[in-house]
């Protein structure tokens, strides 16, 4: 099956099963992250270092935990997703936008920075998502990604897969729906290397890569700055004539 055709398949079941738990979402998510998460959140707005007013999309916003804390940081911050029910279980009053972060309804160079909370996991690969986010961002613009990982230390990784495949399907069971969960636990082998995803934003036209390992390595946040001028790849595809 081509990428791009594995890629919209699993964009459609990860709507459903988004559609399916997200009235759980959020007390599944401060369950299983023992709370951690708000931490991780905040960190992230702070991270981005943009001043207030500066205007953020919020990609694969979800119920928008990530862009209340974007809010309270003074930045004008509209999120987008693909799943309407989970944004609908949003409790703020802040704009979003149903869409797919593949393919972004949103003018070039139109905003200051990006961010994306615990999705990279859904994605194949990395770098569409990446193309589409320097294409919107304008340059200097700002990016932080922030998502789950696997700690290093070999005992803290053993206890990580203990919890991973049975306390997280089992709070899913219990709260919501155990498949479901059980996919979330699943989709940590999915997450791309270090290496790649920082090897990928410097392709995409990334500057300043840093990584910041959070809650013994349970959890990571990756920031960028885009350069000013986008990719080579992406710069030489728009001098293309249209075929
Ligand atoms: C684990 S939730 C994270 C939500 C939120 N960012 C947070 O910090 O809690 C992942 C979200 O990614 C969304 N998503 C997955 N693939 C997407 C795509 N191609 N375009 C837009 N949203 C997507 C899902 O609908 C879901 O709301």
């Amino acid at each position: 099956m081509a990428e791009s055709e594995s890629q919209a398949k699993r964009t459609r079941n990860v709507r459903q099963m988004f559609n399916q738990i997200a009235v759980r979402y959020d007390l599944l998510n401060t369950v299983v992250s023992l709370g951690l998460d708000r931490g991780w959140r905040k960190k992230t707005a702070k991270e981005l270092q943009l001043a207030p007013g500066g205007v953020v999309l919020d990609l694969a916003c979800g119920t928008s935990p990530l862009a209340k804390d974007l809010d309270a940081a003074g930045l004008a911050t509209v999120g987008l997703d693909i799943s309407e029910q989970m944004m609908q279980q949003s409790p703020s009053e802040l704009p979003h936008v149903l869409g797919d972060c593949l393919s972004l309804p949103i003018r070039d160079r139109s905003v200051e920075g990006i961010v994306c909370g615990f999705a990279l996991r859904h994605f194949i690969s990395v770098a569409p998502l990446l193309a589409e986010a320097t294409r919107v961002l304008q340059p200097y613009g700002r990016i932080a990604l922030l998502e789950l990982d696997i700690p290093r230390s070999p005992w803290l990784k053993f206890g990580h897969r203990i919890y991973c495949h049975t306390f997280i399907p089992l709070a899913g069971w219990l709260l919501a729906e155990k498949s479901a969960y059980k996919y979330l636990a699943d989709s940590l082998t999915m997450l791309p290397p270090h290496e790649l995803l920082e090897r990928c934003l410097q392709e995409a036209g990334f500057g300043d890569v840093q990584r910041f390992s959070l809650s013994l390595g349970i959890a990571q946040l990756v920031t960028a700055t885009k350069l000013s001028t986008a990719s080579p790849q992406l710069e030489a595809a728009k001098d293309q004539p249209p075929a």
